[in-house]
């Protein structure tokens, strides 16, 4: 497939994108989008860790045409989110996932003062979140998780090393690249696979071990954390220009690849068995495609043209799949993606963060490098 293909069909899609959204967002507003049950996006609680992701997309479209009422949707989420943001109680190392797609996005469209505040504060909340001893951040808040490290909090950095970006302050780069080197060791493995959750004893620091959380078991590869590996490596290795991040993400991203099935849609884990009804996860997918159009910009051209390909071809694949561009009364873009199979929570159905992934993803095929994370 030549390049003006591949731009024409992501142009196709864009426009594609911005017409539903564009009708969708009537409806939806300011409010905090989650899954889509029966055609229509229930919303979450302002604290809940997937509330950037609907101001995201809106900042993606009005990066583009400048329309203003996106831009006041956008702008009242973020203002909402000011409730857990100062609450502080329910807040959560997912602090990257809310600030960084609505108060970093909006400071660097526009320069917001409020904004750089905001996502400043949140950023010094996942710095207090970090274990001196373990090299982590610890993850959630409950008393018995206190030593508890997980693969997803690789995408909340950006939100790290921006703010040294910003600040002319390392120390929030430092921490983030404590964290990453923490989980190259102790989460990633050597094939690139991920564990989802581990243990530190928090006095100590010591590795305790695994466990299992959104995957099938404590030594499987829960698709989705197998793409917060990828694009949360290749995050690290654009801010910090690092090998060894850049190398992570490589092979995870092979990894990935390796164990997709030929539809593009992977399973909610690698290396779970094969179960009537079971969650397979488009959001995996689009995120791991973002994420290997990340690795494109950072390795050689020639190894670039095939990130490129791959994510290309898992788009496309997907859309074919899982896109409902043929469908008036359902809210989401993207179907098959699965929250929680093992509690059998949200199965095969679209989530805001699956809309998001696929449209970055789109926006980064037409040659936006600039990012919100
Ligand atoms: N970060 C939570 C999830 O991926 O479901």
């Amino acid at each position: 497939m030549q390049d003006a293909e591949q731009l024409q069909w992501a142009e196709d899609k864009w426009q594609q994108i911005i017409g539903k959204v564009s009708l969708t967002s009537r409806r939806i507003g300011d409010s905090f989008p989650y899954i889509s049950i029966d055609g229509q996006y229930y919303n979450e609680e302002p604290d809940w860790w997937t509330n950037g992701f609907w101001p995201g997309l809106l900042w993606l479209i009005y990066r583009e045409n400048g329309d203003e009422r996106l831009r006041n949707l956008a702008d009242s989420v973020e203002r909402q989110l000011d409730a857990p943001l100062h609450q502080y109680e329910t807040l959560h190392h997912d602090v990257g996932f809310m600030w960084s797609l609505t108060s970093v996005a909006q400071y660097k469209l526009l320069g917001n003062p409020d904004s750089r505040r905001r996502a400043l504060t949140a950023a010094s909340h996942l710095m207090g979140r970090y274990n001196a001893k373990g090299h982590f951040i610890r993850a959630w808040n409950q008393p018995e998780r206190v030593g508890w490290a997980i693969i997803d909090c690789l995408m909340n950095l950006g939100l790290l090393y921006w703010a040294s970006e910003v600040t002319g302050d390392p120390r929030y780069r430092h921490l983030a690249m404590e964290h990453s080197d923490m989980a190259l060791r102790d989460i990633i493995r050597p094939d690139g696979s991920s564990n989802h959750i581990v243990s530190f004893d928090p006095e100590t620091g010591q590795r305790l071990g695994a466990i299992s959380g959104q995957g099938y078991a404590a030594d499987s590869a829960w698709s989705r954390g197998t793409a917060w590996a990828l694009y949360g490596m290749a995050l690290g290795a654009r801010y910090t220009g690092e090998n060894r991040y850049l190398d992570s993400a490589r092979r995870t991203a092979q990894m990935f690849l390796d164990h997709l099935p030929e539809d593009g849609l992977p399973p909610y884990d690698f290396r779970a068995p094969h179960e009537e009804g079971m969650g397979m996860d488009s959001s995996a997918a689009v995120c791991a495609a973002s994420g290997m159009l990340e690795i494109a910009r950072l390795v050689p051209a020639a190894d670039a043209r095939y990130y490129r390909d791959a994510a290309f071809g898992m788009l496309k694949k997907l859309d074919e799949r899982c896109g409902t561009w043929d469908d008036d009364g359902e809210e989401g873009l993207l179907r098959m993606g699965t929250a929680n199979f093992p509690k059998r929570a949200f199965v095969n159905v679209p989530m805001i963060y699956g809309d998001y992934f696929f449209a970055e993803a789109i926006c980064k095929l037409r040659g936006h490098e600039e990012l919100f994370w």
